[in-house]
Formats: structure tokens, C-alpha cells, sequence
């Protein structure tokens, strides 16, 4: 059994202030994206690696791949419009077998650690899907967007609610079907799980924890740089 890793990373970063796409900030002076790289590198169960790159930002992705020693290791393809597509565009690529395992991750997470993906393959491996998801802090609320906002329709007992996270963990065949069945049916989803699901296939949950945070907004990185000092990096 092979384990392979997509990192999806052709996203525009809209709702992060500044003209540079997020996964090319720097943390620590290292970019985000090489942080997430480095993470999946260490794992030593963790074969080829694949990232989605915007089409305009491959040759500077592959030069930062090459000149943080990844070379022949991490493959670089071309993502998509949505994120959807760039994991899509990665899956066609990967030579792998029906019981491989296919980890995607957000490449905008750079501080995921090593424990975490061994628990995420091991999930995976014995579910045949799984995702890393935090267990909800806040009372959630259902909404209706109105004009000036939102009215609340209901609300959802919190032990309900788990934020979902990455990786997300899966048998190639699994995900392979999924992805395959959105899009004949033109289902888009924002994370992987959600077309495993409605393929019919149960996803296990693995603990996830705050740090690992998605890098999206101006203050999320300064976050990022703080969780980077207590670890002593
Ligand atoms: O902002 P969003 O949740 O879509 O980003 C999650 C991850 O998906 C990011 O690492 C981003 O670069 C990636 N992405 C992508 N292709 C897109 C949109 C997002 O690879 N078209």
C-alpha cells in the first residue's frame, strides 16, 4: 500500500489582503507552502507528493520545490477554478493502485504535524476515509441571509458539529468513484469528505487541533508566526 499526498494550492487568496496569493506568504521566512511540504515530507510511510499550481505560477512553484530540496519527489500539476478541480487535476495524475491512500491537505495549513497525518493514514487506512475535524466550541446557529444580515432559523446542539479540517484521508478507489460521481452530477464541494459522503461511503473523524489553521485572513498569519515560535521553529 502506497500513500501518496495531493496538496491543493492554486487558490487566488481573495480574502487575504495584499496582491501575493497566501500559500506563497512567507512564515518564519520560509514560504506557507513549503511548511505544509516539509510536514508530509517527514512522514515516512509518505510517497509521491502532488501539488495544483495556478497555470501562471508553476515554474515558480517548481523552482521553490527544487530549491527546498523536493525535487522528483513533489510533483507540480495545474489546478483549476475551483479547488475541486486542482484536487481533480492532481487525481488524474497520480499512478496509483485501488487500495492506495490519497491524503489531500490544504497547502494554506502549514503548521499540520507529522502525529496528526500518521493518524490520518491510519483512519483512512482502516475506514477507507477519514478527516481531521475539531469538535465545535461555539453554539451554532442556523441562519437565513436576509438583506441587513442574517435571522436565525435554529439551533444546532453543538456535540453535532465538528469543523472539518485536512487532511483528508481516503482508499484511491473511494475517492476516485466520488470524484467521478460529482462530476457527472455537477456536485461541487468545498472539501473531499463531502463527495464521499454523498457517494454513500461513512468518513471517520480524527482529532484535529487549533493550530492547525487555515491561513485566510490578515491575522491569521501573525497567529501562524506565534504557533511557529512555541514550537521553537
Ligand atoms: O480558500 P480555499 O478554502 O478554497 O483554499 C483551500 C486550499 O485550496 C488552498 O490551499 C488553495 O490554494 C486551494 N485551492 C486550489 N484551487 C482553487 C482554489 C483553492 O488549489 N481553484
Amino acid at each position: 500500500m502506497q500513500v501518496f499526498a495531493i496538496l491543493p494550492a492554486a487558490g487566488l487568496g481573495t480574502r487575504m489582503a495584499g496582491p501575493q496569493p497566501k500559500q506563497f506568504l512567507a512564515l518564519g521566512g520560509v514560504p506557507i507552502l513549503i511548511h505544509s511540504l516539509r510536514a508530509f515530507a517527514a512522514v515516512e510511510r509518505m510517497g509521491p507528493i502532488y501539488v495544483a499550481a495556478r497555470k501562471t505560477e508553476m515554474e515558480r512553484v517548481e523552482a521553490q520545490v527544487a530549491e527546498y530540496g523536493f525535487a522528483g519527489r513533489v510533483h507540480v500539476v495545474e489546478g483549476g477554478e475551483k479547488r475541486q478541480e486542482s484536487v481533480a487535476h492532481a487525481l488524474a495524475a497520480l499512478p496509483a493502485q485501488d487500495d492506495d491512500i490519497v491524503l489531500v491537505h490544504d497547502a494554506v495549513r502549514p503548521l499540520i504535524d507529522t502525529a496528526t497525518i500518521e493518524r490520518t493514514i491510519d483512519a483512512a487506512a482502516e475506514y477507507g476515509a477519514a478527516i481531521v475535524g475539531m469538535p465545535a466550541i461555539d453554539t451554532i446557529k442556523q441562519v437565513e441571509r436576509t438583506a441587513h444580515g442574517a435571522v436565525i432559523v435554529a439551533t444546532i446542539p453543538r456535540e453535532f458539529i465538528v469543523h472539518a479540517q485536512t487532511p483528508q484521508g481516503f482508499r484511491y478507489r473511494i475517492l476516485k468513484s466520488a470524484f467521478a460521481e460529482a462530476e457527472a452530477d455537477g456536485f461541487v464541494g468545498t472539501d473531499e469528505a463531502s463527495l464521499v459522503e454523498r457517494a454513500g461511503h461513512p468518513v471517520t473523524v480524527v482529532h484535529g487541533s487549533q493550530v492547525n489553521l487555515k491561513i485566510t485572513q490578515p491575522g491569521d498569519l501573525e497567529l501562524a508566526e506565534f504557533y511557529l515560535r512555541q514550537r521553537g521553529c
